[in-house]
């Protein structure tokens, strides 16, 4: 069996298929999500904190992505496979195509994720110039946590959801295949997704996206601590794990999740 492809991604957003995605960081759980019909597994630099008990994302390392990936990679055959470029790692263009070439050649990663806007334009150009599949994550960045004051929606005021919208624009241009929406309001990213001819996944962001991503510890309910808002404990509704990541799965496709109650 071979795995998903961006041409077929693309072709689900074309077609407003919506795509499932979740996080995942051994062999077990990504068998779990490929049975269940995922169709994306991102390996999160959320594994500093569900995985190590970090207080953020921000020791997380290549290395510690690399074996992660690997996990991923041995436990499915069909999943789409996105890596974290965990913080500091692609601080400039020589260290992220460093770094990114480690993720694919040595985790097996099929694209890689980082975290900003327009800044990122030169460096994500240089990546995907070079064969790198790049995914943007713009709205709340985890791995700004303490510039940004704490893990808060972003893109409430007219101004700051104007820069998100110009920014999502700039990193299609600069060749972005994928882009994650993180805690923005869900207008907001309704008008990016629409705008945009690459897939949108969103986190917190509202049903309008193209697809919808959580943590898997989150929507599994065990997360230590408060669940976000914009997640679910689909655990608690059926008490089996293959079958909450299946309800997860198909109340994206159908569009049940999320719900207004479960977006900004
Ligand atoms: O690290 C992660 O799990 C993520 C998701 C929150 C999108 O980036």
């Amino acid at each position: 069996m071979s795995r998903l492809s961006l041409n077929q991604l693309r072709k689900m957003k074309a077609e407003k298929n919506k795509i499932a995605v979740l996080t995942a960081y051994d062999a077990s759980f990504s068998h779990v999500l490929e049975q269940a019909g995922v169709d994306i597994v991102l390996v999160g630099d959320s594994l500093g904190m569900v995985i190590q008990g970090q207080e953020s994302t921000l020791p997380v390392t290549v290395d510690h992505m690399i074996y992660h990936t690997a996990n991923v990679i041995r436990g499915s055959d069909r999943l789409f496979v996105i890596t974290d470029m965990p913080f500091m790692s692609y601080a400039n263009i020589d260290q992220a195509l460093h770094n990114a070439a480690r993720l694919m050649a040595e985790g097996g990663a099929q694209m890689i994720k980082l975290e900003g806007g327009a800044e990122l334009v030169e460096l994500i150009a240089a990546l995907t110039q070079r064969g790198i599949p790049v995914c943007g994550h713009l709205g709340l960045l985890p791995q700004s946590v303490h510039k940004l004051g704490g893990y808060l929606v972003q893109g409430r005021e007219a101004s700051a959801a104007e820069k998100i919208l110009q920014d999502a624009i700039s990193l299609e241009e600069a060749g972005a295949d994928m882009l994650v929406l993180e805690c923005v309001p869900a207008e907001l990213a309704k008008k990016i997704s629409e705008a945009l001819s690459i897939p949108v996944i969103g986190i917190g962001a509202g049903a309008d996206c193209d697809g919808q991503v959580l943590v898997l510890y989150d929507m599994l309910g065990i997360t230590p601590g408060k669940r976000p808002r914009f997640s679910h404990d689909f655990l608690a509704d059926c008490g089996h794990i293959p079958a909450a990541v299946s309800r997860y799965v198909e109340a994206v496709k159908n569009g049940d999740f999320p719900t207004a109650e479960q977006q900004y």
